[in-house]
């Protein structure tokens, strides 16, 4: 597996990062060990980072990974563990609660404290804010970054789906070196190529984590307004792509997004074995630009001006 260096994170991530937002499936006995199975299938594929969230399976999916690393401890000093915290559900935690953001010091300082529960790990090597709060106070944050180091409970710090004027605006309160911005990126949704956020990561030195990376190929991207015309156009490039590549046609959605010199790190979504361990063939590809441009095209439905 390749490697890259994330901000100043003390050991060298896998590049292609694991996702464990679905590894409870359905919560089902068999869902979970089919979960554990994924988290040491990618192991042994090389994947050392694993991205959490409190929400996801509503802290499920993190207490499956505890588990995980109760059983095998020494796993953990090998792993980067990345979780997020920042969107509270509607009728949480009392019925008829709004479904808001919430960046205030006591709220994160407690799921921070939920997360390395569930996960059963004293530190988190890097903390994410997942969606950004419209009532943030930068200076609150920080404090509560501060804090969360000071504490030893957080290594690194990160945010996602950060506007780049967001991200400006809390790096300017803090002192933590914004680490990573985790933004949607697939064929469907190319805003981070236009709205400034790989320029951002690019000029100062922030890995860009892409979710949901394969939306377009095998499962429709959030908010898609495609055409049923459009999606088989894009369909039938990614399949005369993956014949000439000799690989399956998600594979080619992985290398579109690695290509880019900001190095985007895909995040691998899927709990099926095989599929994590065919992810990589993405990282050794030797994918052209030309191609790059033709799939481009082929979602634009025109050539480039
Ligand atoms: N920051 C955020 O706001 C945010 C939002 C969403 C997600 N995320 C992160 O991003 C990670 C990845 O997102 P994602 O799970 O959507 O990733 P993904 O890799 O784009 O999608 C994975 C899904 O696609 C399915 N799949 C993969 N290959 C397939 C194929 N050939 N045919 C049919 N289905 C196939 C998988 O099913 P199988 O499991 O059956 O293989 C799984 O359900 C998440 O785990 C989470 O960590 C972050």
């Amino acid at each position: 597996m390749k490697t890259i260096q994330i901000g100043n994170l003390e050991q060298p991530s896998s590049r292609l990062i694991y996702g464990c937002m679905r590894i409870n499936g359905d919560n089902s006995a068999a869902a979970i060990g089919k979960g554990k199975t994924a988290i040491r299938a990618a192991i042994e594929a090389g994947y050392n980072h694993f991205d959490h969230a409190d929400i996801y399976g509503g802290g499920s999916c993190e207490t499956i990974f505890g588990e995980v690393i109760k059983e095998s401890p020494q796993l953990r000093e090998k792993l980067i563990i990345t979780s997020k915290a920042g969107i509270r559900f509607a009728n949480s935690p009392n019925a008829g609660d709004v479904g808001r953001y919430d960046f205030s010091k006591g709220y994160l300082m407690s799921q921070v404290e939920g997360s390395l529960k569930r996960l059963n790990v004293e530190t988190l090597d890097l903390f994410l804010l997942h969606r950004p709060d419209y009532l943030f106070d930068p200076q609150e944050v920080a404090e509560t970054f501060e804090q969360l180091k000071r504490q030893g409970k957080v290594k690194h710090f990160g945010v996602s789906n950060f506007s780049p004027s967001q991200v400006n605006l809390l790096q300017s309160a803090t002192s933590e070196k914004l680490a990573v911005n985790q933004v949607e990126i697939n064929i469907h949704n190319i805003n981070a190529f236009n709205n400034g956020t790989l320029d951002q990561c690019l000029q100062q030195g922030i890995t860009p984590m892409a979710w949901c990376p394969i939306a377009t190929v095998v499962y429709q991207a959030w908010g898609n307004t495609f055409s049923a015309a459009d999606e088989a156009r894009i369909l039938q490039e990614f399949s005369r792509q993956a014949e000439h590549y000799g690989c399956q046609p998600w594979v080619i959605a992985f290398a579109w997004l690695l290509l880019h010199p900001a190095t985007i790190c895909p995040i691998v979504g899927s709990t099926t074995p095989e599929r994590i361990q065919q992810a990589k063939a993405a990282l050794s590809l030797n994918y052209s630009r030309e191609d790059w441009y033709r799939l481009l095209e082929a979602r634009n439905g025109m050539p480039v001006p």
